[in-house]
C-alpha cells in the first residue's frame, strides 16, 4: 500500500502542477511550455527521458531487477475553448483551455514518476512514462508509437479523468470503452442553372440533402441493432444565391462505433450509398474517408488487474460501472501495440462545481481525484511488473 501513502504525500505537488498546467494551456502540437516543465520535473527527480514526436516526452524508470516493461500514458494538450471558470488558476492563454482534464493527466503522471522513482528498488522491470502531444487531434499517439515509444512494451495503462463519474469512483471494465472516431468529406458535383428551371441543371443541394438522409440507413438498416454506431454529418455547404441551382456541395462528418469489423466496413457502405444516391439525381459524388482513432477496447486481464489495484488502494466501493462512451481517444493506438486498459477516474462533484461536461467552458475537476489517479498509475505499474 506504499504507493497510496506516497500519493497522499505528493497530493499538493500534483495539485500545484495541475493548476500551473491549467494556467498555461497549449493547443495540440504546441505543448512547448508544458513539455518543457515535464522535462524540468523529470530532471529534478533524476529520471532519464527522451524527447520524441516533436513535443512528446518518454521517461524511463528502471527497477532494481530485470523484468517486463509497462508503459503509463498521459496527454498534454488543451483545447480552443475560452475559459469561463472564475478560479485563481484560470487560463492565461486567451481562447485556449484545459477543458478535458489533460492538465490533470500530466500532473498525475509526474506524481506517479516521483512515487515509482522512490520505490524503484522494489520494482522488477521497467516503467515507461509517455507524455504525448496532440491527443485532441488524434495524432499524438500515432507519432509517439512511430517514434518507438511502444517498442518492447508488454503492457500499457492510461487514465482519463471523467466528469460523468462521481469523485472517488473508478471505472475500468473490460471490453469497448470508447468509440472509434473517423472523419469523412463528400464532394457532390452537379450542374448550375436558374432556380426557376431546375430540369436544366443538376441540383447539388437536393443531391446532398438526399445523401445526408440515405447515410442514416447504414445505422438503422445495415448494421445490427445490437451494435452501437453513429454517422453524423456536421457540415453541409452549398449554394451562392436563392434563385441559383447549386452546382457543388461539400459535406463533412464523423463515424463512431465500438467494433473494429464495423469500422472496417464503413467506407464501403458509405461509398455505395453516396455514389448511387448521386447517380439517381444525375449528379456525381466522391468520398474521402480519413481514419482517426480505432475503438478503445480494454483487455480482460488488464481490466481485472486494474480493478484489483483500485480495490487494494481504495476498497471495493471505489470500483464503479459506467456505460461506454461515444467519444474517441487515441489511447486506442497504444492498445494496438500491447494489451492494456484505460481507466476513467471520477472528478464529478456538484458541491465543488465540477459538474460540466468535457470540452465545456466551465469544465473543472474535483482535485481530490488527482491523488486517486496518481496512486492508480503507480500501483498499476507495480502490480503488473511484480506480479
Ligand atoms: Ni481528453
Amino acid at each position: 500500500m506504499k504507493s497510496g501513502n506516497l500519493a497522499k504525500q505528493y497530493k499538493d505537488y500534483v495539485i500545484n502542477l495541475r493548476r500551473e498546467f491549467h494556467m498555461h494551456p497549449e493547443a495540440s502540437w504546441d505543448e512547448v511550455r508544458t513539455s518543457g516543465r515535464v522535462k524540468e520535473e523529470l530532471t529534478k527527480m533524476g529520471i532519464p527521458f527522451k524527447e520524441m514526436a516533436n513535443t512528446g516526452v518518454m521517461a524511463i524508470i528502471k527497477g532494481k531487477n530485470e523484468g517486463k516493461t509497462v508503459a503509463l500514458r498521459a496527454d498534454m494538450d488543451a483545447l480552443q475553448v475560452k475559459e469561463q471558470n472564475e478560479v485563481p488558476y484560470c487560463s492565461k492563454n486567451e481562447g485556449i483551455m484545459h477543458a478535458c482534464g489533460h492538465d490533470g493527466h500530466t500532473a498525475m503522471l509526474l506524481g506517479a514518476a516521483k512515487i515509482l522513482n522512490e520505490m524503484k528498488d522494489n520494482i522488477k522491470g521497467t516503467v515507461r512514462l509517455i507524455f504525448q502531444p496532440a491527443e485532441e487531434m488524434a495524432q499524438g499517439a500515432n507519432a509517439m508509437v512511430e517514434a518507438g515509444c511502444m517498442d518492447g512494451v508488454d503492457e500499457v495503462f492510461g487514465i482519463h479523468l471523467w466528469s460523468d463519474l462521481e469523485h472517488g469512483k473508478v471505472s475500468v471494465e473490460a471490453g469497448p470503452r470508447m468509440a472509434s472516431a473517423d472523419m469523412f468529406k463528400i464532394k457532390v458535383k452537379g450542374k448550375g442553372g436558374h432556380g426557376s428551371l431546375p430540369h436544366q441543371g443538376i441540383d447539388a443541394v437536393v443531391t446532398a440533402s438526399s445523401i445526408v438522409m440515405d447515410l442514416q440507413s447504414i445505422v438503422s438498416r445495415e448494421i445490427s441493432p445490437l451494435e452501437p454506431a453513429v454517422v453524423s454529418v456536421g457540415v453541409l455547404k452549398s449554394g451562392t444565391r436563392f434563385n441559383v441551382i447549386s452546382s457543388e456541395a461539400v459535406l463533412e462528418g464523423t463515424t463512431r462505433c465500438f467494433s473494429p469489423e464495423i469500422r472496417k466496413r464503413f467506407p464501403k457502405m458509405m461509398e455505395r450509398i453516396i455514389k448511387n444516391t448521386a447517380e439517381s439525381y444525375r449528379a456525381e459524388a466522391e468520398l474521402e474517408y480519413t481514419l482517426g482513432t480505432p475503438p478503445t477496447i480494454n483487455e480482460v486481464a488488464s481490466s481485472n488487474r486494474a480493478i484489483k489495484t483500485v480495490e487494494k488502494l481504495y476498497g471495493p466501493d471505489a470500483v464503479s460501472l459506467m456505460e461506454k462512451v461515444t467519444g474517441g481517444e487515441d489511447f486506442a493506438v497504444y492498445l494496438e501495440k500491447a494489451p492494456g486498459a484505460i481507466a476513467f477516474v471520477g472528478v464529478r462533484n456538484e458541491e465543488k462545481g465540477s459538474c460540466y461536461p468535457h470540452h465545456h467552458e466551465r469544465f473543472n475537476i474535483d482535485e481530490d481525484a488527482l491523488e486517486t489517479g496518481t496512486a492508480l498509475y503507480a500501483q498499476y505499474a507495480i502490480d503488473f511488473l511484480n506480479d
